[in-house]
């Protein structure tokens, strides 16, 4: 049994939901919020207990996991701090708003021999499912181009909440905050990035940080993806559409699970749309979203083989975003990966 806390309980109420669809592995013994009204409104007759002091949680011995749900400015000093308390860490995105900041929980983990697991949850969904069997069956083959549309819609309130939309608090816009998951999926697909170009800029709210942006991928396998990003859509669309050698997988426009069915899988030869349909049909069912990386994670903890999220792919998140800022800013193509001689290594807060 592996016990929790989650500091944070705005979204950490769907860990709070998956960690309790996980009874044999989790369990939640405390949740941490300066808010304590927060706390109530997700308590739903639970029976774990209710601090607003995080630092009750990391000395509290019985806590195997801190589970970080809190806003981004205190995602380091907190997963730093858990490590040299000797637990395991779940950290929301972003992991850290700097190279240097990932290299010192690199260095944190490392000493501490604990896990830092990055949340990435759209991983898991039964249509991603499908595809990752296509690709294990060779159906797929390489990747040659991809699109992604970020296309959402935030407003006043929205931003309502004091940290959104500012550099101190947020550390970054649409390209930190919402397509970085889209962004994930495009690594986790098709593999790293070698290069990016990118133009961001600020359209729709009056906010300090871009709420639009345009991206061009480089990818090391040489594939060219792109990525759109707004948040001044009609809706909230989320749409991947990832042109392989043998066939065109076409997401739906869930936002927030890209990896719900349905997707098509358009095979280039038709006559092999039997055996795509066929693949389609067996893929194996896992777990969505936060129950998905959980699960993972679980597996992970025991050293079982797994799927979890490494630190290694939330530093990868985060070199990403530095050379996006850098391109846009710069007007440059940015090559990854990100040393510390780079420019932005110490961070991208103008
Ligand atoms: N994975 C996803 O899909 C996803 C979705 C939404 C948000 N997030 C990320 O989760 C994080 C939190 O976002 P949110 O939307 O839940 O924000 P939120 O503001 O709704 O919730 C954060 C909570 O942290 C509490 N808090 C702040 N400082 C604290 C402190 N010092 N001690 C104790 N509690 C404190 C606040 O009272 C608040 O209830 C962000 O990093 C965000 O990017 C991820």
């Amino acid at each position: 049994m592996i016990n929790v806390a989650i500091l944070g309980a705005g979204i950490g109420a769907q860990h709070l939901t998956a960690l309790r669809a996980l009874p044999e592995t989790f369990h939640v013994s405390t949740v941490v919020d300066q808010d304590a009204a927060r706390i109530d409104a997700i308590r739903d007759g639970h029976g774990f207990a209710a601090s607003t002091d995080i630092g009750q949680a990391l000395n509290d011995p019985k806590i195997d996991l801190i589970d970080i749900c809190l806003p981004p400015h205190l995602h380091v000093p907190v997963t730093l701090q858990a490590l040299a308390a000797g637990k395991h860490v779940v950290c929301e995105k972003p992991l850290a708003t700097s190279m240097a900041d990932v290299d010192r929980i690199r260095d944190a983990a490392l000493a501490s021999g604990k896990h830092v697991f990055p949340v990435f949850q759209y991983r898991w969904g039964f249509a991603l499912a499908q595809l990752r069997h296509l690709m294990a069956t060779g159906l797929a083959g390489a990747v040659n181009s991809a699109v992604l549309e970020t296309h959402w819609s935030r407003g006043a309130d929205y931003y309502a909440v004091p940290w959104r939309g500012t550099w101190e608090g947020e550390r970054g816009g649409a390209v930190l905050g919402h397509a970085i998951h889209n962004h994930d999926l495009l690594t986790h697909i098709a593999g790293d990035i070698k290069a990016v170009s990118a133009m961001t800029t600020t359209r729709i709210n009056p906010i300090e940080t871009e709420d639009t942006a345009a991206i061009i991928f480089e990818m090391t396998s040489g594939a060219l993806c792109s990525s759109s990003i707004t948040l001044g859509a009609a809706d909230n669309d989320t749409r991947l559409r990832i042109v392989f050698d043998h066939l065109t997988a076409t997401s739906g426009s869930e936002p927030y699970a890209p990896g719900a069915v349905p997707w098509t899988f358009a095979a280039r030869d038709p006559s092999r749309q039997h055996d795509i349909d066929a693949a389609v049909a067996n893929a194996p069912a896992e777990p969505a979203g936060f129950e998905g990386f959980f699960t993972e994670l679980a597996k992970a903890l025991t050293g079982a083989p797994n799927a979890a999220v490494t630190l290694q792919e939330g530093a990868a998140s985060v070199a990403l975003v530095t050379a996006i800022y850098h391109a846009a800013r710069s007007g440059a193509r940015v090559t990854l990966p990100i040393t510390p001689d780079h420019p932005l290594y110490e961070g991208w807060l103008p």
